[in-house]
């Protein structure tokens, strides 16, 4: 989603830094782009509809700025196009936006009557205006902002240049993720820190609420109540190469080969010292009775293997829900329910809005984050980190596996002594450790997906089917095929099938079935056979160990046998490969899915 970046200093060109930053902010989805630059005293600025290639080249790199603010918009209010972009510039005030203001018409409409006339369809053009309107009355930059944050509601992270002062870039942040990055003799802020990573890794973290001053040489930070307040820099431990493909065609695929590393990397401090770690390394989860799951997209998907495991290993009632609509049901929370937000980006604002609900209710939270100091991660009571490292590509797949690890060990947890015993935790805790050595040799079976991928890759319509956790596999599976190959998909309760749905199985029509659980195996492939005798070519996703003798799929990829608790991480590469190779037949922008964006801010 919009992506900001922004540049004071006497070192680097502005133009430099600001696109160069805008590159690597386009994981997180964008359809225009655009920037303000000061040259000779003088505020120029550019957009453009598309990629930020397209931006580049109006661009003339010769020209010298000390100041500039950049963006990638993902259009909300208004289409895709020239006036829509950001930056927006009304009268003195320039700014680019992520977010967006609730209360917009209504502060148009005043606006209107003041003599003011918008071009575009945006809340944005509204909030400049009105910060315009508010500094000619007030002449202070400080005084506009505060009362900017009185009058405009919903999410916002802006980045202001005033026409007044080309010394200074201004920032305010509300519910919209914004860092300041601090250099030598220049300063940046950002949508998050990997944008400017070539530059500094030192930053600090605007709260909601607060605003900053930032020159070349000076970062003042002012907290809600308008007094400066002391900044705490913070340094980026994170790998800058994970903004680099490293000779890998997708950052997709090169995220698909990570998940062993970062399988390792998210299990290790709570299996390093056997059951002690398990224990020592995690919250005590033994006063709830229950436990609510919260996420959106790929990150519900795990919530819902999460589920499945901790009610069948932990027998603690679990819910699964989707974050935008956890608001609108009855919810039965109290102080012995715990509320797990599951978020790679820890920025999704229904996610954040849903944490928010589960604190009012006087509920524990728990994060399962990769995003250090994120939003969610600041605001949950407690956070155990994946350790996915930076993911670029939209459609998610490391992090994606690792929160399926921290739910799994979370069932182990509160399973230990009490529905398991110690035994065979311990024999679970060796599984985890032979995990990645297990996903590799799944990895490695690339050639077979490709083979797979070609006899199926120019159809309409591709089902997953699948019961009990294979079912809540199928979902992941389906998503990410319809994610990045935009071929219709949908993943079915193969037991639901028959009601309805079996309806569209044509001859050909491809059918991924999961079988990977060897008590249900049975009715999974009668299923399976139902849909076979209708003519569907049966793609089929087994684990080792089920008998799969008889004449019922048309190809077969065998993952290896595995505890339950651990399976699933294997089970879920196949699928991944499967759509990236489809996707990649279809000729899509693999990493950058048209629409999507990586990290949804609004509502
Ligand atoms: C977006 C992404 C999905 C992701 C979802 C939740 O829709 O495209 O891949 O699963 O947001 O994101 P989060 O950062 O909260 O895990």
């Amino acid at each position: 989603m919009c992506g900001i970046i922004g540049y004071v200093g006497k070192k680097n060109n502005a133009l430099d830094v600001i696109i160069e930053g805008l590159l690597r902010l386009e994981y997180r989805g964008y359809d225009s782009a655009g920037i303000a630059y000061v040259k000779d005293g003088l505020l120029n600025i550019e957009k453009e509809k598309g990629k930020i290639a397209n931006l580049k080249e109006k661009l003339d790199f010769n020209d010298k700025s000390n100041l500039g603010i950049g963006h990638t918009r993902w259009a909300t209010h208004g289409e895709p196009n020239y006036v829509n972009s950001h930056p927006h510039k009304v009268g003195k005030i320039s700014i680019v936006h992520n977010g967006i203001i609730e209360n917009y018409s209504e502060l148009k409409e005043e606006l209107i009557e003041k003599g003011y006339e918008f071009k575009s369809s945006t809340d944005t053009e509204v909030a400049c205006a009105l910060l315009d309107y508010i500094y000619s009355e007030t002449n202070s930059i400080e005084q506009t902002i505060a009362i900017f944050r009185e009058k405009a509601r919903g999410a916002y992270a802006l980045g202001i240049i005033v026409d007044d002062d080309y010394n200074h870039l201004y920032a305010v942040k509300k519910d919209s993720p914004l860092i300041i990055a601090c250099g030598d003799n220049e300063n940046y802020i950002a949508s998050d820190v990997p944008a400017i990573l070539k530059y500094t890794n030192k930053y600090i973290v605007l709260n909601d609420g607060e605003f900053a001053k930032i020159s070349a040489d000076k970062i003042l930070v002012y907290d809600e109540n308008a007094d400066l307040r002391k900044v705490e820099v913070k340094e980026f431990k994170g790998d800058s190469n994970a903004v680099e493909k490293n000779g890998y065609d997708h950052f997709m695929l090169k995220e698909i080969y990570e998940q062993p590393e970062v399988i390792k990397a998210t299990t290790l401090p709570y299996i390093e010292k056997g059951v002690d770690s398990l224990v020592d390394n995690m919250p005590d989860f033994s006063k709830y009775k229950k436990i609510d799951i919260v996420a959106c997209g790929s990150a519900y998907h795990a919530g819902l293997v999460g589920k499945t495991l901790i009610e069948e290993f932990a027998n603690v009632p679990v819910t699964v829900d989707i974050a935008s609509e956890y608001r609108y049901k009855k919810l039965f929370l109290d102080e012995e329910t715990l509320v797990i937000v599951v978020s790679q980006s820890g920025e999704t604002a229904d996610t954040l809005a849903a944490l928010k609900i589960a604190k009012e209710h006087g509920s524990d939270t728990l994060g399962i984050i990769n995003v250090v100091e994120s939003s969610i991660a600041r605001a949950a009571h407690q956070v155990l980190y994946t350790k996915a490292g930076a993911e670029i590509a939209v459609a998610t797949t490391k992090a994606y596996s690792s929160q399926i690890a921290l739910l799994s060990l979370i069932a182990l947890n509160i399973a230990n002594n009490k529905t398991m015993k110690q035994e065979e935790v311990l024999e679970v805790l060796k599984g985890i450790r032979a995990l990645p050595t297990q996903m590799q040799s799944v990895l490695n079976e690339r050639e077979h997906y490709k083979e797979i991928a070609e006899k199926i890759y120019d159809h309409d319509s591709i089902f997953f089917i699948g019961r009990d956790i294979d079912y809540a596999l199928s979902m992941e599976g389906s998503l990410k095929l319809k994610e990045i190959s935009y071929i219709n998909s949908q993943a079915y309760a193969a037991g639901e099938l028959k009601h309805g749905t079996i309806s569209l199985i044509e001859e050909g029509t491809p059918v991924i079935a999961l079988v990977t659980e060897e008590k249900i195996a049975e009715k999974t492939i009668s299923n399976i056979k139902e849909v076979k005798a209708r003519g569907a070519k049966v793609i089929l996703v087994a684990s080792e160990n089920i008998n799969i003798s008889g004449d019922f799929y048309d190809e077969l990829i065998l993952v290896p046998d595995a505890n339950k608790l651990i399976k699933p991480m294997l089970t879920v590469i196949p699928l991944q490969m499967l759509s990236y190779e489809i996707a990649k037949l279809r000729g899509c922008d693999i990493d950058k899915p048209k629409n999507l964006a990586k990290s949804v801010t609004v509502e």
